[in-house]
């Protein structure tokens, strides 16, 4: 019977726990506390400060499964083995055992516990990198030999092939990054398969990095003993081991098929997908969509779950790029919007899919509500902008920018159903547009805000207050989801976006009314003390997340003491002295502006 994951996933914890190895919870897809990359995408990421010789404070043999999401991979999806989304399983030796035991486990691992036959296995070794004086790795070729691993299914390759680092092959190292040579284990899924006849190798002879489909990578066992510098490369104090494995790819090898999308982490969603598609997967034509939409939207619900939600920056924009294009392929296939009666069934089955592994029960709900939003919003767009699109025959950025602008396309999606009609457009153009654009916006609010209010009329200055008891009663009511989107002040009235889970009720509403109202009564002082950003931080004052703050911050607090007081928050003024001096407040109106998103008009 074929292996489910779960059984998977079970198999390797009890593997590693049996070498005394101690699991590490993975860390969310968005590093906290480091800022080389966007998301996590490897194992190994949380534990660089300690391959590089701190100590452990679980020891030196660890293992987990790790969620990784490869932003840079999401081109490549819609074949059958890329996603943006996949899960890593891993495990480390911090200076204890080293290659000897770390390839016999590994080996153990795929043809005893898994039952991998030895003829189906491949492996490959660090050829040395003579430039960096960097040796060749004929010890990795011993134990492959020892372990009866066939002279023929071992291949030595370049750095390109077997080093590894996060930033890749030693030349593109930073000083104090560490790496290494590996070694990799690879699935052969048979000749018999003739995938080779129509890939771009077809010529030159097979072999396991041939990238013509017949071979799949099931596991890098990297051995981290360098670390660049100055000079070149370094011995790190110990010599440690980094392996990682892709828990979708090794299911498909275990499956004999590489497809990955025909595994059991896959196939209930693609075939939720076919139910609300009324199409199928085995229907060539459709295959690309459907892997585009599980992966994206399998993405997408993991972001959103690790706290991402759509946006125009960074994360939030590359999970708005997962859900619009999911949105288009889905019309695609159709002919029709993707609507919430065919979206939440996909969705509901992602988390299915995982059972407890990752969520709780209430999770279904928040992250389908964020996703709906964003596609029925694009929705309402889409058709149009489509039609738009097919008139086009020889875009320039400007209407690309436009597409973006107006239709809420984002640029990479047009790229690509442009690139199906062969055509393309002019990308400096589009980021000149942009630029044009943002500026105009930049002038438009810095007439509003100079580092604090420009206008400084009373009035103003009274409503400035009032947002900082406003933003406190938005957390009393509606719970700790909010997040400062903006706000805006003029004479006449106060504005402020926020983002929210909970959608605020006329209830809620007349509820924060009377809270802000009760302390302008209450008579209460407005004051400020300059203090460090993580003392800040710490006493739990606002910020606006969006901003950068320097070492020492500002923090106005409406209380009588800093401590009890009722709203703290990261602020440059000014500010009235004492709530008694603003007058009554009503919330004249609540917008809704986006996924979660509100605005709010108080005079
Ligand atoms: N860090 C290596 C990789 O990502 C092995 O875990 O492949």
């Amino acid at each position: 019977m074929q292996i489910t994951h779960f059984q998977l996933r079970k198999i390797f914890s009890k593997f590693w726990q049996e070498k005394d190895h101690k699991e590490i919870p993975p860390i969310p897809l968005i590093p906290q506390n480091d800022s080389t990359t966007l998301f996590t995408g490897s194992g190994m990421q949380q534990l660089v400060p300690y391959l590089l010789g701190e100590v452990h404070p679980l020891g030196k043999r660890l293992y987990n499964i790790q969620p990784c999401f490869r932003s840079q991979d999401i081109d490549e999806v819609g074949d059958n083995r890329h996603t943006t989304f996949f899960e890593m399983m891993g495990n480390w030796s911090l200076g204890d055992y080293f290659k000897k035991e770390q390839l016999i486990w590994f080996w153990n691992f795929l043809t005893k516990e898994l039952g991998f036959k030895k003829e189906r296995l491949y492996v490959t070794v660090f050829q040395g990198d003579e430039k960096n004086h960097l040796s060749a790795d004929i010890e990795s070729i011993e134990i492959w030999k020892s372990l009866r691993v066939d002279e023929n299914h071992i291949f030595q390759y370049s750095p390109t092939k077997n080093w590894w680092s996060r930033a890749g092959i030693p030349d593109n190292m930073p000083e104090n990054e560490p790496g290494g040579p590996d070694s990799e284990v690879f699935y052969d899924f048979g000749e018999n398969l003739k995938i080779h006849e129509n890939s771009p190798f077809k010529d030159q002879a097979c072999h396991p990095n041939c990238d013509c489909g017949r071979f799949l990578e099931i596991g890098n066992s990297v051995f981290m003993q360098y670390k660049k510098t100055e000079k070149g490369f370094e011995e790190l104090p110990n010599k440690n081991v980094d392996f990682g494995g892709g828990l979708e790819r090794i299911l498909a090898a275990l499956n004999n098929n590489p497809d990955i999308f025909q595994t059991d982490i896959y196939f209930n969603i693609i075939k939720t997908i076919e139910k609300t598609a009324n199409q199928s997967y085995t229907d060539e034509k459709n295959k690309k969509k459907m892997r585009v939409i599980a992966d994206h939207l399998k993405g997408a619900v993991f972001l959103i779950k690790d706290g991402v939600y759509p946006s125009n920056k960074e994360r939030g924009y590359f999970l708005r790029r997962l859900l619009r294009r999911t949105a288009v392929k889905f019309l695609q296939l159709k002919n029709q919007n993707i609507t919430s009666n065919n979206l939440k069934p996909i969705v509901e089955e992602i988390i299915n899919t995982y059972q407890d592994v990752y969520f709780k029960n209430n999770d279904l709900e928040n992250i389908y509500q964020i996703i709906s939003e964003e596609i029925n919003r694009f929705n309402k767009t889409l058709s149009q902008g489509l039609k738009i699109l097919a008139k086009i025959e020889k875009p320039t950025g400007k209407q690309i920018f436009d597409l973006y602008q107006s239709y809420g396309f984002p640029k990479e999606l047009t790229e690509e159903l442009l690139k199906e009609k062969g055509l393309s457009f002019d990308e400096k153009e589009f980021e000149k547009e942009l630029k044009k654009h943002r500026d105009l916006s930049r002038t438009a609010s810095a007439g509003m805000f100079k580092g604090g209010l420009a206008d400084k009329s009373e009035q103003t200055i009274k409503y400035h207050t009032a947002t900082h008891l406003l933003h406190q009663a938005l957390f009393d009511v509606l719970g700790n989801s909010i997040k400062q989107e903006g706000s805006h002040i003029t004479g006449e009235r106060l504005r402020f976006d926020f983002y929210s889970l909970k959608k605020p009720t006329d209830q809620d509403l007349i509820k924060i009314e009377e809270i802000i109202n009760k302390k302008i009564e209450e008579k209460i002082p407005v004051n400020f003390v300059i203090l460090k950003k993580e003392e800040a931080y710490k006493i739990g004052a606002k910020s606006f997340f969006r901003e950068k703050y320097p070492e020492m911050v500002k923090v106005y607090y409406i209380g009588q003491n800093l401590e009890n007081a009722y709203s703290k928050e990261f602020c440059d003024g000014p500010h009235v002295k004492n709530t008694q001096t603003i007058d009554k407040i009503n919330i004249i109106k609540l917008e809704k502006i986006g996924s979660n998103l509100y605005r709010l008009y108080a005079k």
